[in-house]
């Protein structure tokens, strides 16, 4: 048996990150302003990144290079000494939910090896159906809603009407949303933030038990890595919304009808993910300020050694301001 020495755990490193974009952006909440929210979290991340000792290269960021000005795909990250990663980085996931106040915005990175993450290309959208450990072998993307959430239920040792499934709130999901309530299941709609609905579904202590339907590829790549780490199962379908996605994706050469899970989605287990609650939630509490500080809530989650920790931190503003050039207050 091969026995290695302890080895850096980087998702203690990101964590710092995510927690600095969640301060930053958290000042946002309730405001009605996606975009500003949003920058202060990447210019938060982004500076808290670079001295992190990793040569990274953003493979899921905030979009292409002209149209975002910093964590762009194919923007180098970290200080360039140490292992070749690939990152993917989600400062304000839910920019919506943070704008109006809902809960479950998160800021969110994972790394893995270089060159292992799906690179979803023009896809902006997949079909996800994620799970905890228990029921990781049942899930078949292709076999009606009622099928799976049959086979789910058995496996968790619950009845069909035990289960609670997170869906996005969207009419594309009208069908879904019937399927799911004729096979007798309940259900949680949210408008945003299916991250933390695969978190939620995932996490063995989460109030829901499936999360089903489309949403971000960006977002179905960060939940791989907790997934990876985690020990649940995804599958996904990349699924365009519309002719030109669709076109582009087949002009690209992507298979539309591949069933990717997250083995596919990021091909290494040597995978790390933090995630730092913004504007609270039942899966990560948000950022509470105290007057002098503020109180973060975050998780990390190493594939290797799959340990989970939570993370609760006090920050001193007074001291953060005399050494940092991110703007706390
Ligand atoms: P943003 O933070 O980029 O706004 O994403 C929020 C989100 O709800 C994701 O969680 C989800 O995957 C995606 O948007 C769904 O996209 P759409 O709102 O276009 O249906």
């Amino acid at each position: 048996m091969i026995q290695e020495a302890p080895q850096r755990n980087l998702a203690l490193d990101l964590v710092r990150v995510t927690e600095a974009a969640a301060l930053a952006s958290s000042r946002w909440l309730g405001k009605g302003e996606k975009i500003k929210g949003d920058l202060a979290a990447v210019d938060a991340m982004r500076l808290s990144f670079n001295v992190i000792d990793i040569s990274g290269v953003v493979v899921i960021g905030e979009g292409e290079k002209d149209r975002a000005p910093m964590l762009y795909n194919g923007e180098s990250l970290g200080t360039g000494n140490g292992p070749a990663m690939d990152v993917a980085v989600d400062p304000v996931e839910g920019t919506s939910l943070l704008a109006y106040g809902r809960p479950n915005a998160i800021a969110v990175v994972a790394l893995a090896p270089r060159g292992t993450m799906f690179d979803p290309g023009p896809g902006f959208y997949m079909q996800k159906i994620a799970v905890s450990a228990k029921a990781r072998d049942q899930v078949d993307i292709d076999a009606p809603v009622g099928d799976n959430l049959r086979k789910i239920a058995r496996a968790m040792n619950k009845n069909v009407d035990d289960l609670v499934v997170f869906v996005l709130d969207k009419p594309r999901h009208k069908d879904l949303i019937h399927e799911i309530r004729k096979a007798g299941a309940r259900i949680q709609l949210h408008t945003d933030g299916d991250v933390a609905g695969a978190l939620m579904a995932v996490s063995p202590s989460g109030d829901v038990d499936v999360m089903m339907g489309t949403g971000g590829t960006p977002e179905g790549v960060l939940a791989a890595a907790a997934i990876i780490a985690m020990g649940g199962e995804m599958h996904c379908r990349l699924d365009p919304q519309s002719e030109q996605e669709k076109n582009n994706l087949i002009q690209a050469g992507y298979h539309l009808d591949r069933v990717l899970t997250v083995k596919e989605l990021i091909r290494s287990e040597d995978v790390f993910f933090a995630a730092t609650g913004i504007s609270g939630g039942t899966f990560l509490k948000g950022v509470s300020f105290t007057g002098q500080g503020a109180l973060t809530h975050s998780m990390v989650v190493r594939g290797k050694t799959g340990t989970l920790r939570r993370i609760e931190s006090l920050h001193s503003f007074k001291k953060l301001m005399r050494i940092s050039s991110i703007k706390y207050t």
